[in-house]
């Protein structure tokens, strides 16, 4: 890789915007955001100071998952707009020098997608191989123990055909096969077609889960596992998490690095060991950016958060680049789970998130410190897991203003889903003044583009049970995760910023306090870091 390259690695030190595009901004009212709504909201992206956003899924797709189950990869969900919207997104986006990343689903397809009605039209149809079958276990019933999301089998019985299919999410998600070559090279086909029309990169989707065990062995049970490498108590070794997937990652990697900027491939990599995080980096030669599960899973605590980042950063590579986030339309908000809707809470969420060297992908609505709103199951649409943990609630509608509406649709239609609490919580009430959450995290933000470009150093200067500091680039990061006034740790220079809106004292933290100030001198670049 030449230098030229490396210059272009745009994303580090940046900040990415989830937009879960069907509640961001409904243009043409009816009820669902779409891509419209978003470029009327460009300016306010670029006013916030984010780099770069990821669009949930935008391609065709019967929306049994939400866009998750998609039917066709080369175009626009007709809900969502039109292939010339995205253009003018793209181009709108450009214009104010941020990226436009899709979400790009390749562990699974609609069983609406072509290929599926094809595969399933017999044993021999051509696009059979692109999909995982397999014939029944010796007494009939699924081929392994596999499970899927929902918490039954992964294995559909199809009747028509005689065999078994395999779904990792919803029955209406078949998974594709990727021991097929055939499937490689529609994938090809796929990034570069986004990548031609001036897409900046893709998050993708359950990155994990690609390859399955060529003999469809047992997974086993989880025992004492992270979690998160579980799945209604068996580790996921058989199911995901095969080797092979890393060769999908350099192929895509090479295809990626062809262009110019190169593109970004950013990683749902849900895992949580470490090890196995670093290892969707490769050498450089794989995924650019990986998401960091157990951070976003990690008690808001100092010593918690701490210790996900040192370990984070012990084992990625060399010129690996972190990747921080708390909020997601799977996982909902930070300002819940994190915080309880405590505003000193995400005041330092977002401060610690702003401060920390990598990419920092906040998801829409963190920015005014909206929570979950609790959505009664008449109203919910996630299908994917019962009433009491359907993911609606993190993803319920931008709350622009104080209107009936939120501002996110037209007065008199019904969004999509509930509104949260709009007269206390939105964009407009916050905007102009000094002590909002969203005027903190814009400051937050413009103090980052201004010292924490590119990879600087991270150094653990103190953790404890209640105080945190660390050193990034050349910047001091202080805080207090605790409901007592506490000493500093460590000495700084100038204060820069504080999450209090009290002149803040660089020797005593507030409760819940965060503070960034200068520092005597630059840290050492640190690992993973460099
Ligand atoms: C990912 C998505 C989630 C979806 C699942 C299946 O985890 O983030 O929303 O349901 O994959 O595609
Ligand atoms: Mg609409």
């Amino acid at each position: 890789m030449d230098e030229h390259v490396g210059e272009q690695r745009w994303w580090q030190g940046a900040v990415l915007y989830q937009v879960y595009v069907r509640s961001f901004r409904d243009s043409d009212g009816d009820g669902y955001g779409d891509l419209r709504g978003i470029i009327e909201r460009l300016d306010y992206l670029a006013w916030l100071g984010v780099d770069g956003i990821w669009l949930s899924p935008t391609m065709p797709s019967p929306d049994q998952d939400w866009g998750y189950d998609v039917s066709g990869y080369l175009s626009v969900h007709r809900g969502l707009g039109t292939m010339e919207d995205l253009d003018a997104l793209i181009a709108g986006a450009g214009a104010r020098g941020l990226r436009v990343l899709l979400d790009l689903v390749p562990n699974h397809t609609s069983t609406a997608h072509p290929w599926f009605i094809d595969a399933a039209s017999g044993r021999d149809s051509a696009h059979r191989r692109y999909y995982v079958w397999a014939d029944p276990a010796p007494d009939g019933g699924p081929p392994s123990n596999w499970l899927s999301a929902t918490g039954g089998s992964a294995w559909a019985w199809h009747e028509p055909t005689g065999q078994y299919y395999l779904h990792g999410f919803l029955p209406s998600q078949a998974d594709l096969n990727w021991r097929e070559p055939a499937v490689h090279a529609e994938f090809d086909k796929i990034l570069r077609f986004w990548f031609d029309r001036g897409v900046a990169g893709f998050r993708i989707d359950v990155a994990q889960g690609l390859y399955k065990d060529a003999e469809l062995r047992d997974d086993p049970p989880a025992q004492d596992a992270n979690w998160l490498d579980t799945r209604f108590g068996l580790r996921q070794v058989y199911s995901a998490n095969r080797p092979e997937s890393h060769g999908v990652f350099r192929d895509w990697r090479r295809i990626a690095d062809d262009y110019v900027p190169p593109r970004l491939l950013l990683g749902e990599t849900w895992v949580g060991d470490f090890g196995a995080l670093a290892g969707f980096y490769g050498h450089d030669d794989e995924l650019q950016l990986a998401f960091n599960f157990p951070f976003l899973f990690a008690p808001f605590t100092a010593r918690g958060l701490s210790d996900v980042v040192s370990q984070t950063l012990a084992a990625l590579p060399d010129r690996a680049c972190p990747v921080w986030t708390a909020s997601n339309h799977d996982v909902g908000r930070l300002a819940t789970h994190w915080c309880w809707g405590d505003q000193r809470k995400i005041r330092l969420a977002l401060l610690v998130l702003a401060t920390l060297p990598g990419t920092t992908v906040l998801y829409y609505g963190d920015e005014i410190g909206m929570t979950n709103v609790e959505v009664p199951p008449e109203l919910q649409r996630d299908t994917m897991r019962g009433p009491e943990s359907a993911r609606d609630r993190g993803r319920t509608p931008m709350q622009w203003d104080s209107s009936r509406s939120g501002g996110f649709t037209r007065d008199g239609v019904t969004p999509w889903l509930p509104l949260g609490d709009t007269a206390s919580c939105n964009v407009a009430g916050q905007r102009d003044h000094r002590s909002s959450v969203l005027s903190l995290c814009r400051g937050l933000l413009r103090l980052r583009r201004e010292q924490l470009g590119g990879l600087p150093g991270y150094e653990l200067l103190h953790a404890d049970d209640r105080l945190w500091a660390y050193r990034a680039g050349t910047l001091t990061v202080t805080a207090n995760f605790s409901d007592q006034l506490a000493s500093s740790p460590v000495q700084v220079g100038e204060v820069l910023l504080s999450t209090e809106l009290a002149q803040p004292d660089d020797q005593v933290l507030r409760p819940w306090e965060g503070v960034v100030a200068t520092s005597s001198g630059a840290a050492e670049a640190g690992p993973g870091c460099r």
